[in-house]
This record gives C-alpha cells, sequence and structure tokens, in this order.
C-alpha cells in the first residue's frame, strides 16, 4: 500500500541519466499486469539516448517545458493487430488492461526512486508522435511516461474521502 499512496507525478528531473535496466524492469513490471485472456496488448517505444527526438516529441505537448528534460520517454501503445478493437466493449477490455500495465509501470520506477509522468495530453498528436517513433498504424497511442529521478519534492495532490465515491454498499 505504501507505494500507491506515496507515488505522485513527478514532473522535474535532475539530468541524471536512467539505467537501461532499471527501463527494463519498469517494462518487466508492465508485462505483469492482467489483461482480458492474457492477451497483453500493449507495446512500447523508449526513448533515452536521443536528445534530439526527445525534443522534437516534447513539442507535442503543452507540457513540453518539462517533458523535455525527462531522461527517458516511454510511449505506451495499444496493439490492434493482435487484439480486436472493432466491438467496443471489446476495446474498452484491452484500453484497461493498458491502464493496468502504466500503473505498474508508475509503481514500479516509484520503488526504484525514479519518478514518472502520465502523459495524456499528447495523445491529439498521435500521428506526429507515430510518425517520429516510425511506429505504424497497427499501434494506437495510449500514453506518454516520462521518467527520471525527482529534481524537487513533488506537488501533494490530494484525494477526495473515499465515502464520496461510493455508490452503494448493499
Ligand atoms: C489518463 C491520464 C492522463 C494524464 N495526463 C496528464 C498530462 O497530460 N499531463 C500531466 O501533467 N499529468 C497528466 N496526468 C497525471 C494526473 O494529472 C495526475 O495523476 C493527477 O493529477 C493526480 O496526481 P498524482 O499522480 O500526483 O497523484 C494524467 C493521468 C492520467 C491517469
Amino acid at each position: 500500500m505504501s507505494s500507491i499512496v506515496n507515488r505522485r507525478s513527478v514532473r522535474s528531473y535532475t539530468s541524471e541519466k536512467v539505467k537501461p535496466n532499471d527501463i527494463t524492469k519498469i517494462l518487466t513490471a508492465a508485462s505483469w499486469a492482467p489483461s482480458g485472456n492474457n492477451l497483453q496488448p500493449w507495446k512500447f517505444s523508449v526513448v533515452m539516448n536521443d536528445e534530439d527526438l526527445t525534443q522534437k516529441l516534447s513539442s507535442l505537448t503543452i507540457y513540453h517545458h518539462w517533458v523535455q528534460t525527462a531522461p527517458c520517454l516511454i510511449a505506451v501503445f495499444l496493439d490492434t493487430k493482435t487484439v480486436d478493437t472493432k466491438i467496443q466493449g471489446i476495446y474498452l477490455k484491452h484500453i484497461q488492461a493498458i491502464g493496468a500495465a502504466i500503473q505498474n509501470m508508475l509503481l514500479a520506477a516509484h520503488e526504484m526512486g525514479l519518478g514518472t509522468c502520465w502523459i495524456g495530453e499528447i495523445l491529439k498528436n498521435e500521428h506526429k508522435m507515430k510518425k517520429l517513433l516510425g511506429v505504424s498504424n497497427d499501434f494506437e497511442l495510449m500514453a506518454v511516461i516520462s521518467v527520471g529521478y525527482p529534481s524537487k519534492d513533488t506537488i501533494k495532490s490530494k484525494r477526495r474521502d473515499i465515502s464520496e465515491n461510493i455508490l452503494s454498499w448493499l
């Protein structure tokens, strides 16, 4: 429970490089997420050794000022080739699995002392992202995750009291 409660989105990073082995651990954590029929519908593109590309990708979001400082960006895709995305209910199921995988990534990174932020705002530029990354239309962009060592105390976001979230408890 402690990782879940203490993880916060990190939007400010030191210049310290992230170890490729730590990124592998984060991707391994993603792969252990549950998914419908264990189809594991996720794919990833990692950018950590190309400053020019990081710059170009960052420019696709209004959050470019801090995204461009992240030592690593991980684009998360839904593999529409191996899963059926035409039926709405099934599509939702795969999207939910991707969400579970991303949360695993954030928690694994947090446990390694790394900070992350789940960036959804960049989705409006999916086509430009895929072109820059050389990713085909068989893959649908779900999010970009920035990863790096936190440079300052993160904003302490709050949560509603859980009693406000319970519709019924019969
Ligand atoms: C689907 C999704 C999209 C998000 N997109 C962005 C984003 O584009 N930019 C950003 O700064 N944070 C983004 N976030 C992070 C949320 O703002 C953050 O999780 C929320 O404010 C709670 O803060 P915490 O993560 O520190 O607990 C996103 C989170 C989710 C789950």
